[in-house]
């Protein structure tokens, strides 16, 4: 039986917080320095009161070699940043004003 929920979030935010062995084949986006990413990403949604934006540490997305991801919804846009004013230009652009940053954005080809 289908659920009728409220759309609580304008955007949801998923960023791979996975942590693989030194030298693991695969790598991982929190050995790429993931971590402090999503802790300054999680102080600014916080600190610009969006309620309706959502937040969610996830497991391995699936493409190791191009991380930190994060990925944003509805939209599905794929981010790879990496510096904290990477971080503030998502949030203050694509999250605050719904505009994606086209130069952090990851292309998924078929
Ligand atoms: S470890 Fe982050 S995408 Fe695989």
């Amino acid at each position: 039986m289908p659920l009728d929920l409220p759309r609580t979030f304008r955007h949801h935010v998923f960023c791979c917080a996975q942590q693989r062995p030194p030298g693991h084949p695969r790598g991982s986006c929190a050995a790429k320095g993931a971590h402090p990413l999503w802790q300054r990403l999680d102080h600014k949604i916080q600190g610009k009161g969006l309620a309706d934006v959502g937040m969610a540490l996830t497991g391995c997305l699936g493409f190791c070699s191009a991380g930190p991801l994060m990925v944003v919804y509805p939209e599905g846009v794929w981010y790879r940043p990496e510096t904290p004013e990477d971080i503030d230009e998502i949030v203050a652009s694509h999250l605050v004003n719904d505009v994606p940053v086209e130069r952090l954005v990851m292309v998924l080809t078929r």
